[in-house]
């Protein structure tokens, strides 16, 4: 019987985390549960950097970027003994469940504290790199996009002005999911994604091709994890002699009001895990699949992988020709 609910928000913050955070608190004092707050993520579950929260504490944050429970990235949580101490701190706390608010490593962390120590939780898909499977969206990708297009709209009219060819590094260590929605969106001629050869010498053919039939300004998008914006800047200057501005858009890209879709998700999810909890459901992905809210297995969700759609690569080659 669950009777205290513990919410955390590990690894990179996301627009929607805070939303999400209310509605997790909201939806568990509803039932009459009690809400505790660990601060700092899986560092301060180490650390028991644990206070209760009430329906006071989640007033005025439906709105706003980051998360007031703040977050850290957490090495140590890698490690079996850290794990242990942290298991040990929600049993301290009388934390019956947790709500992990977090991307991909903060599922794996879930998993490994309920496979090792018994640790009760759901996991509340948040991080703008979408890169989490059984979910189509996560709470931050459609804010993150929103934020990389504002960014390219202003870029390309300085690109158009000055006729020059312009790249810009989006977010994306280990997937083009950012790189691939922003480029269709913003018209880019060439987006350069993490599953794909990096092949400079293609980019440039196609930025060739582009300068014959009368284009003078161009917007590459290259996501982070294929390479250095700078790198490639200096290759095509120096292969077509031409003028070329690089944008390393960074975290601006995390920060921010959550968008509408954004906050609706975090809204549905946060609270479904605390719903599902209160049914017996535990150790599971809270998801949403074609509009309806889908739960799926630890161990399931940690060995699949999200794929990037790559008919999308040639929809946005073709439309910028
Ligand atoms: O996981 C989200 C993410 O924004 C990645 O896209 C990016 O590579 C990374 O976090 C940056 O992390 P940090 O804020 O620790 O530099």
């Amino acid at each position: 019987m669950i009777k205290t609910i513990g919410v955390v928000t590990p690894g990179g913050d996301a627009p929607g985390m805070n939303t999400a955070i209310r509605a997790v608190v909201r939806t568990a004092i509803f039932h009459g549960l009690k809400v505790m707050g660990i601060e700092r993520g899986y560092a301060g579950l180490i650390g028991g950097d644990i206070s209760p929260m009430d329906l006071k504490s989640v007033s005025g944050i439906v709105n706003r970027g980051g998360t007031v429970l703040h977050t850290v990235r957490c090495s140590e949580f890698r490690k079996r003994s850290f794990r242990r101490i942290a298991a040990r701190q929600l049993k301290d706390h009388g934390i019956d469940a947790l709500v992990v608010i977090g991307g991909n490593g903060s599922l794996g962390g879930a998993h490994d504290l309920h496979k090792e120590f018994g640790v009760t939780s759901m996991v509340v898909p948040a991080s703008i790199d979408n890169d989490i499977p059984f979910t189509d969206s996560t709470i931050g990708f459609d804010t993150a996009v929103n934020t990389a297009l504002d960014a390219i709209d202003k870029i390309r009219d300085t690109a158009a002005s000055h006729e020059r060819i312009f790249i810009v590094e989006v977010m994306g260590r280990d997937n083009g999911f950012i790189a691939l929605e922003v480029g269709l969106g913003a018209g880019a001629e060439i987006i350069m994604v993490p599953e794909e050869k990096c092949d400079f010498d293609r980019v440039c053919k196609r930025l060739r091709n582009g300068l014959d039939r009368g284009k003078h300004s161009s917007i590459i998008v290259v996501a982070e994890g294929v390479c250095r914006g700078h790198n490639l800047a200096e290759y095509i200057a120096k292969k077509l002699k031409v003028d070329v501005r690089v944008t390393v858009l960074g975290h601006i890209q995390r920060g921010g009001s959550p968008s509408a879709e954004s906050r609706a998700l975090a809204c549905k999810l946060g609270s479904a895990a605390v719903e599902l909890l209160l049914k017996g459901e535990k150790n599971k992905l809270v998801g949403m699949q074609n509009g309806k809210i889908v739960a799926t297995d630890y161990a399931k969700a940690n060995k699949a992988k999200k794929t990037i759609d790559r008919s999308v690569l040639e929809l946005a080659e073709k439309l910028s020709i």
